[in-house]
């Protein structure tokens, strides 16, 4: 048998093969088109896991299976659970990608693919480094085990049920995630902090049919004026997000954590340029990281109303729509805030109107402590695996099951982001550099040898 470090080094382009075979499984968890292909990456993925010979489970739910596998217990050592999704988001628009979003393909160092980064490819990473263990050594250090469920992307309905009802099977002591970004490139992180998140859908009807804008214009409520007038009321110049009671429980920064993000080496010119922007914009009084990471915020996600096609036509619409959300930081509450918002709306709304308010998923923030022994694990097998030691972050993203671990199964939570923030995630062109890719396996190797030390 080859030892851990040769078998690493020489498995690099099977590993990227294996990476491309399940990037061409198009499985877009939201669109039930792709429910069959779906089932192929949770079956595919279940393969991977009985050709290691770990005990492997494909369960059905309400919506997309979950994937349960484990590798043999090691008695007296910690057991990890590696969480992670298989299911992507839809790739659409088409015509903005490069290559086919479900034809993985090698550029500049990067594999670019719908789910590259989120989180097939990250996710991979602790399969493969998993594999390397039994492979070369022919066991892992420790005991782990590894949840990847396909519902993610859709706010991960079926998991908490799974996790109530199968406590024992999914004992660990600490839950490791690949699911977020390092702090830029060649700067690994861990990180500490995620958002969590509140996401509505508000629908305003007025008159019972599309008007003449000439002939009713001015003499009733347009329900696209009304709609841009409430969503703007909620949010104001500076930033401030007008709902009663929308700030009572957030948590502030410590001022050891502000000196930490500010000591950061954060590029704002280049972040403005990256984005083609000429100037920053957030909530008063706080830098752009403190912004990204650690207040809260509302963006509107989509607008529905009137004539959308070519030219101009005059109508007056007859019901408008938006879906917006906003992102919490720990200790807000989604339901209260859903609540609040609601009777907020209820009040501005005004009469002639009609209005429906949807609140879909929702899911709280999420802090963990930074000197826990497991982020000392991680700190030295980054370091190892990507030769530099990690920095220490939050992050603006959302991954609702996090704060389950946490409060259902009592373990600490390891984000250990192999990505980076122009990944474009979610959006055309997705890619993963496949430099990171191998790092990430590495560090996963090292890191099941490095929990391994912990003494429980
Ligand atoms: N991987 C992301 C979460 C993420 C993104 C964490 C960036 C840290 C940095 C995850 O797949 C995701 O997209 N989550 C959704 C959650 C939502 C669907 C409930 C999100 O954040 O929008
Ligand atoms: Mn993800
Ligand atoms: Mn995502």
């Amino acid at each position: 048998m080859p030892d851990l470090k040769t078998f690493l080094k020489d498995n690099q382009q099977s590993f990227v093969e294996m990476l491309k075979e399940l990037l061409r499984i198009p499985s877009v968890s939201t669109d039930s088109r792709h429910k069959e292909d779906v089932k192929q990456a949770a079956d595919w993925i279940a393969e991977l896991f009985r050709g290691l010979e770990f005990e492997t489970q494909v369960v059905p739910t309400q919506g997309h299976p979950i994937v349960f596998a484990q590798s043999p217990p090691v008695p007296g050592k910690p057991v990890a659970l590696v969480y992670g999704h298989y299911d992507v988001q839809p790739p659409e628009p088409l015509e903005l990608w490069t290559t086919p979003p479900f034809e993985p393909t090698e550029r500049d160092g990067n594999i670019v693919a719908r789910g590259a980064t989120d989180d097939k490819g990250q996710m991979l990473t602790h399969v493969l480094g998993a594999m390397a263990w039994m492979k070369s050594v022919g066991e892992l250090p420790i005991q782990v085990k590894f949840l990847i469920e396909g519902e993610e992307e859709i706010g991960s309905a079926s998991l908490p049920g799974f996790i109530q009802q199968n406590k024992d099977l999914l004992s660990n002591d600490v839950v490791v995630i690949s699911d977020c970004s390092q702090f830029g490139p060649g700067q690994p992180a861990i990180t500490y902090g995620l958002k969590g998140i509140a996401y509505f859908e508000l629908k305003l009807t007025g008159p019972n049919r599309d008007l003449h804008s000439g002939t009713f214009g001015g003499s009733v409520r347009n329900p696209a004026n009304t709609l841009c007038s409430m969503l703007a009321s909620l949010i104001d110049e500076h930033g401030w997000i007008h709902i009663p009671g929308f700030y009572d429980d957030v948590l502030p920064m410590t001022g050891d954590e502000r000196e930490n993000f500010a000591e950061l080496p954060f590029d704002e010119e280049n972040f403005k340029k990256q984005l083609g922007i000429d100037d920053v914009h957030g909530e008063e009084g706080y830098t752009t990281l403190e912004r990204r990471w650690a207040r809260p915020t509302l963006d509107i996600n989509g607008l529905t109303s009137g004539y959308q096609g070519e030219g101009a036509k005059t109508v007056l619409p007859g019901v408008a729509s938006a879906k917006f959300s906003c992102r919490l930081v720990p200790n807000q509450d989604p339901h209260k805030i859903a609540e609040a918002l609601r009777e907020h709306l209820r009040k501005i709304c005004p009469p002639g109107i009609k209005m429906e308010l949807n609140a879909h998923h929702g899911s709280p923030g999420f802090v963990v402590p930074t000197d826990s022994p497991y982020i000392q694990a991680a700190k030295s097998a980054i370091e190892q695996g990507f030769g530099n030691p990690p920095v220490l972050i939050r992050e603006g993203g959302s991954i609702p099951i996090c704060s389950e671990f946490a409060k259902e199964l009592e373990s600490d939570v390891l984000l250990l982001g192999w990505g980076l923030d122009d990944d474009n995630t979610h959006s055309p062109n997705e890619k993963f550099n496949l430099g990171d890719f191998q790092r990430g396996i590495e560090a996963s190797a090292q890191l099941w040898a490095e929990i391994a030390k912990i003494t429980k």
